[in-house]
C-alpha cells in the first residue's frame, strides 16, 4: 500500500488534533523513550516532541514514502521501519503511543495486551483509533467496492469491522493493565471546498482501492464514489461541509 503524504497532511488540523487530546491524557512526567507507532509522516511525533522535548523519540511505520516525509520534517526523533503486526520493542520503553494506525490490523487482543507487557513498570500504553467503521463514508466504500464492475479487484479491501467497543478494549486489557482510561468522541469536523470528505479520504481509507485499479475502472469507480459522498455529505449554506467523526481512546498504565 502506498501512501501519499502530502495528501494525508492536507487536513493536518484535524488529522493531529486526536494526537494532542491523547497525550494531554498521559500522565507520565518524565519518560526515558516514547515510541510512536505508525508515525506516518512524523505529524504525531511532533506532539510527543512537543510535550517531552528532551526525551529518546522513536517513531515506527512501514511505509518508505511516510518515513521519507517524517526524516525531512524537523521533528527529532529516530525513523524505524517495521510492520506493527509482529513488531516488539527492544527495550521496556515508558510510553507507546499510536495514532489513527491499528484500524489498519487485525488481531487487537493478541497485539495490545502483548504492547503492555513490553512497557517498563508504570508505563504508558496510548492508542486512539477511528471508529467510522458505520460511517456513511466507509459503508458507501464498502457497496461500491461490492459493484461487478471492479469487485474482483477491491472487494477484498472491505473488512470487518477491526476496532472494537470500549466494553471489548476493557476485557482485552483490564487483566494486564493496573489502570485503563478509555473514553470515545466525535469530532465535527468542519471542511472548506468542494468534494471535502473525498479529498479527506483519498489520504487514507480509499488508498488500497486506488492502488489496485487503473484507467477508466479507476476513473468511473471514484467518480461514483465522489457523487455519493458529496450527496451523503452536502456542503453548508455557508459552503463548509460537515464531517462528523467518532474515535476511541485508549489510555492503559501498566
Ligand atoms: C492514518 S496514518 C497515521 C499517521 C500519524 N500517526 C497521525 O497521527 O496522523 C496511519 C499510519 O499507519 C501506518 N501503518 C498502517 N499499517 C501499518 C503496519 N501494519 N505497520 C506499520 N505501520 C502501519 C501507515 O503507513 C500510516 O503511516
Amino acid at each position: 500500500m502506498s501512501w501519499d503524504p502530502s495528501i494525508y497532511l492536507s487536513f493536518d488540523a484535524e488529522r493531529t488534533r486526536p494526537a494532542v487530546d491523547l497525550t494531554s491524557r498521559i500522565p507520565t512526567a518524565s519518560p526515558r523513550v516514547v515510541i510512536d507507532l505508525g508515525c506516518g509522516p512524523g505529524n504525531s511525533t511532533a506532539i510527543l516532541a512537543r510535550r517531552w522535548p528532551s526525551t529518546r523519540l522513536i517513531g515506527v511505520d512501514n511505509s518508505a514514502e511516510m518515513l521519507a516525509a517524517a526524516a525531512k520534517s524537523s521533528v527529532r526523533a529516530e525513523w524505524q521501519e517495521a510492520d506493527l503486526r509482529d513488531w516488539s520493542a527492544s527495550e521496556p520503553a515508558s510510553v507507546i503511543f499510536s495514532n489513527a494506525a491499528f484500524q489498519w490490523l487485525d488481531g487487537h487482543a493478541a497485539i495490545f495486551p502483548r504492547l503492555i507487557r513490553s512497557l517498563e513498570p508504570n508505563g504508558v500504553l496510548a492508542i486512539q483509533m477511528p471508529r467510522n467503521f458505520d460511517a456513511p463514508s466507509h459503508v458507501l466504500l464498502r457497496e461500491i467496492a461490492n459493484d461487478p464492475r471492479w469487485s474482483s479487484k477491491v472487494a477484498r479491501f472491505n473488512r470487518t469491522d477491526p476496532v472494537a467497543s470500549p466494553a471489548a478494549y476493557y476485557a482485552m486489557l483490564c487483566g494486564d493493565a493496573a489502570s485503563l482510561d478509555i473514553w470515545q468522541t466525535e469530532y465535527q469536523h468542519v471542511l472548506d471546498g468542494e468534494d471535502a470528505v473525498f479529498k479527506w479520504v483519498s489520504g487514507t481509507a480509499l488508498v488500497p482501492y486506488v492502488a489496485a485499479l487503473d484507467g477508466g475502472d479507476r476513473k468511473e469507480f471514484l467518480n461514483v464514489y465522489r457523487e455519493r459522498l458529496a450527496r451523503a455529505y452536502p456542503r453548508q449554506s455557508n459552503g463548509k461541509t460537515l464531517f462528523p467523526f467518532k474515535r476511541i481512546f485508549i489510555v492503559a498504565t501498566r
